[in-house]
């Protein structure tokens, strides 16, 4: 980030936005100088557009039903009036396409749920992570906190926090493991950025 840019954040998340309310839970409390600017869902009845409600953050409900031929500049046109500088997928299940990764200058984070290289890229989403790191016999798995992309889950790894699988978890204990630690790695990460500590 430039110098001296206080980060506006423009946050895509499809359902739940646990991820997305820790970030904004750290930076009421003035644990990270940023501002939640911006959530944007695809999806009318996320519990993510209420949080949004409930915070009194401007949110939008865009999706290919909504806007099936101007989608991106749809989003472009709100990341403008709101002033996003940096984007932040939190559990969001579309691909951006490079125009919005290109809006924010390449300051796109996601958080994925296993530690990157391993079990990423197409296919590896919500409990299909969880249970091929259990199928493999990992002793550890964990969030990675990575840089998007137009290529899944490729783009430069920023953090990660490792977490044991123990013997006989199930994928949804295993998920909540490592959920609990994404709460705190993507604030973390957010943070370091808005300090200058990680540069993107
Ligand atoms: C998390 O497991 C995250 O790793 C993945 O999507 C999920 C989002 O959960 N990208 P939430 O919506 O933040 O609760």
């Amino acid at each position: 980030m430039p110098n001296n840019e206080q980060l506006r954040i423009c946050f895509f998340a499809s359902h739940g936005g646990s991820n997305m309310q820790a970030i904004i839970d750290a930076i009421k409390a003035n644990k990270i100088n940023a501002i939640a600017a911006l959530i944007i869902s695809n999806n009318s009845s996320s519990f993510a557009l209420e949080r949004a409600k409930n915070e009194g953050i401007p949110a939008y409900h865009l999706s290919s039903k909504t806007n099936p031929d101007d989608l991106d500049d749809k989003i472009i046109e709100k990341m403008q009036m709101h002033k996003v500088n940096i984007v932040v997928l939190a559990g969001y299940m579309k691909k951006l396409n490079e125009k919005i990764i290109d809006f924010v200058k390449g300051r796109v984070l996601n958080i994925h749920p296993a530690l990157l290289p391993k079990f990423g890229g197409r296919g590896m989403y919500g409990m299909n992570v969880h249970k091929a790191v259990i199928e493999s016999g990992e002793e550890k798995s964990g969030p990675t906190v990575h840089l998007v992309n137009s290529k899944y889950d490729e783009g430069r790894i920023l953090k990660q926090m490792e977490v044991p699988v123990l013997k006989n978890d199930t994928p949804d204990e295993l998920a909540a493991r490592v959920l609990e630690k994404e709460h705190i790695i993507y604030a973390q990460t957010i943070k370091e950025i808005a300090e200058g500590k990680i540069e993107i």
